[in-house]
C-alpha cells in the first residue's frame, strides 16, 4: 500500500503542473482537486449516460453517480485537464506493477478530435512504464465504438471482457527505455 502511494505520488509530482504539447497546442495537466468534481461529475455524466442507458438500459441516478465518483475517487492517480485555464477533462491511472489500469480518460465533446486524448494517453504510459508497470489495461463498454476504435489505433489489443465490458491491454515494455 504505501509502494502504491509512493507511485501515485511520484505520477502525480511528474504530472503535477505539467504542460502537454499536443498537435494543436498545449493542455494543462494538474492533480484534481475537490473543487473539480462538479465539473468531473457533469462531463462523467455528459459522456456516459447515454453510453449506459442504450447499452445496459441503466438509468443515471444520484446512486449511480455517486457510486461512479467514489471508484474514481478510489483510484491513486486522478488528473484534470485545463486548456486555457478551463477544465476539458480528466483521467484517472492505477499505477499498479506490473499492470497499470487506466481507470477513466474523458475529454469534452468540444475538444475532442484534436489530438489532446492521445497527447493525455501517452503521457500516461509513458509514465506508468518508467514506474516498471509491464502493461497497461483499460476497460471499454462494448457499445462504446469511439473508445474502442480509439485504444486499438494507439496498439491496444482485445483481451477478453472484463464483466460486460470489453478489456483492453497493450505492453509498455518497448516503451521502458524512451521514457
Ligand atoms: C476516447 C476519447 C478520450 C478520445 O479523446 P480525443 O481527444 O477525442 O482523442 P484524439 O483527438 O487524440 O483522437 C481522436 C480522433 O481524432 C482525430 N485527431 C487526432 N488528432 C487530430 C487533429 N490534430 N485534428 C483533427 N483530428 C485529429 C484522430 O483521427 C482520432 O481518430 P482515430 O482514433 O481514428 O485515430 C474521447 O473521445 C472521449 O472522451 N470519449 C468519451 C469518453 C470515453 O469513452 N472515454 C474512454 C473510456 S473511459
Amino acid at each position: 500500500m504505501a509502494d502504491m502511494a509512493g507511485l501515485a505520488w511520484r505520477l502525480s509530482r511528474m504530472a503535477g503542473g505539467h504542460r502537454l504539447q499536443f498537435s494543436g497546442g498545449h493542455v494543462e495537466i494538474l492533480p484534481m482537486e475537490q473543487d473539480d468534481l462538479g465539473p468531473v461529475v457533469q462531463l462523467t455524466r455528459k459522456l456516459m449516460e447515454p453510453l449506459l442507458r442504450t447499452g445496459f438500459g441503466f438509468h443515471w441516478d444520484l446512486r449511480l453517480e455517486r457510486a461512479m465518483m467514489a471508484d474514481l475517487m478510489r483510484q491513486p492517480v486522478a488528473l484534470v485537464i485545463r486548456r486555457e485555464s478551463a477544465f476539458i477533462g480528466y483521467t484517472a491511472l492505477n499505477p499498479a506493477r506490473p499492470q497499470a489500469k487506466l481507470h477513466a480518460l474523458m475529454i469534452e465533446p468540444a475538444h475532442q478530435s484534436q489530438g489532446i486524448g492521445t497527447a493525455v494517453l501517452r503521457l500516461l504510459e509513458q509514465r506508468a512504464a518508467g514506474l516498471r508497470c509491464r502493461e497497461i489495461v483499460t476497460t471499454v463498454q462494448p457499445n462504446n465504438k469511439q473508445a474502442l476504435e480509439f485504444f486499438r489505433a494507439r496498439g491496444y489489443a482485445d483481451a477478453g471482457a472484463d464483466g460486460v465490458n470489453a478489456l483492453l491491454h497493450k505492453s509498455l515494455i518497448a516503451r521502458a527505455d524512451d521514457v
